[in-house]
């Protein structure tokens, strides 16, 4: 089974990751394989790759792409703020690096019928794994308060316009149900008709994912979970879409690669906090001019990588 995934800052991934012949290795989203086949070539013959992804077809597509590998790969259907239980199950020892790249894959926006896409008319879902996940985009839309709806907007969409489409949206569910992303993007483009490149419902599908999945607590969640399991040297990596997930991931680097972030004022501080992390990527890493003239969606990507001390 093919993927239409372009794997984003592959090079800059490698780069900063380092990966070694022979070690094992997290890539905590999967999605089409890309990153995680470009590693299993780097740490041959022996090196294994640890591979999850919420979204059970994904896995399933990569077990197929990349059957070669046979026992070097292991793939596990499950959300990797389960991470450490996974490892500990999967007896996957001697962690060197974490990789982490959040988002969507192109693969969900273009066949996965679960209403990623505001250019396809699907049922409005947006869960990543409709078997663990009972919260969907068409509940939120059509059962929240407009007051809940607003603040998914204006906090997860960073939507300037939040106030306006979520009055349109309580307006509409009053007349009949909103089930597909159709209706929702109609009621979008009523109000903001399209011009330019970035289509008025951008923002508002992405809250919406952002809010059925949970996925900024998932980030935070996670954050904690890498510091346990890689070994002194290993590195994690966290390629980012959108500026809330970038400043969870730069406040946590910021916070454990100090020991004491207390005010300086205090004359002596015994908080006796220690700093766990290096910073290895000072500032975020983006994608080439040429590499976003060939995948527009990675525009908005930015790598950051930390090493464990
Ligand atoms: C941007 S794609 C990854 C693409 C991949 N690096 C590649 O080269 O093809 C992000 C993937 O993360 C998965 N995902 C999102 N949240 C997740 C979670 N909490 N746990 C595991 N996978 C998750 C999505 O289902 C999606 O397949």
């Amino acid at each position: 089974m093919p993927t239409q995934h372009k794997p984003v800052m592959l090079n800059e991934v490698l780069h900063y990751l380092a990966p070694q012949t022979n070690k094992n290795y997290i890539d905590g989203t999967v999605g089409g394989g890309g990153h995680t086949e470009a590693l299993l070539r780097e740490i041959g013959p022996k090196g294994r790759v640890l591979a999850l992804d919420w979204d059970a077809s994904a896995i399933a597509r990569t077990q197929e792409r990349l059957k070669e590998f046979k026992d070097r790969l292991i793939l596990v259907n499950d959300s990797y703020i389960n991470l450490e239980k996974i490892v500990y199950d999967q007896k996957f020892n001697e962690v060197s690096g974490i990789l982490l790249d959040l988002g969507l894959s192109s693969d969900q926006l273009q066949n996965s019928q679960r209403g990623f896409s505001f250019q396809l008319d699907e049922p409005l879902d947006m869960r990543f794994d409709p078997n663990t996940n009972e919260l969907t985009a068409t509940e939120i839309v059509n059962t929240w308060s407009e007051e809940e709806i607003r603040k998914v907007l204006r906090e997860f969409g960073e939507e300037k316009s939040a106030f306006r489409i979520t009055q349109a949206i309580c307006e509409e569910r009053k007349t009949k149900e909103i089930k597909t992303t159709g209706e929702l993007v109609e009621i979008i483009l009523k109000i903001f008709p399209r011009r330019g490149k970035i289509h008025p419902a951008t923002k508002t599908f992405q809250a919406l994912r952002i809010a059925v999945n949970d996925e900024l607590n998932n980030v935070k969640k996670v954050l904690e979970s890498a510091a346990k399991i890689l070994v002194p040297g290993g590195r994690l990596a966290i390629i980012t879409f959108h500026s809330l997930e970038d400043r969870i991931v730069k406040q946590y680097f910021k916070q454990e690669s100090h020991d004491c972030l207390c005010p300086s004022e205090l004359p002596i501080c015994k908080c006796g906090h220690k700093a766990i992390w290096k910073i290895i990527t000072k500032k975020p890493v983006l994608p080439s001019a040429e590499e976003v003239k060939e995948n527009f969606r990675c525009r908005s990507a930015k790598l950051r990588v930390i090493e464990k001390i």
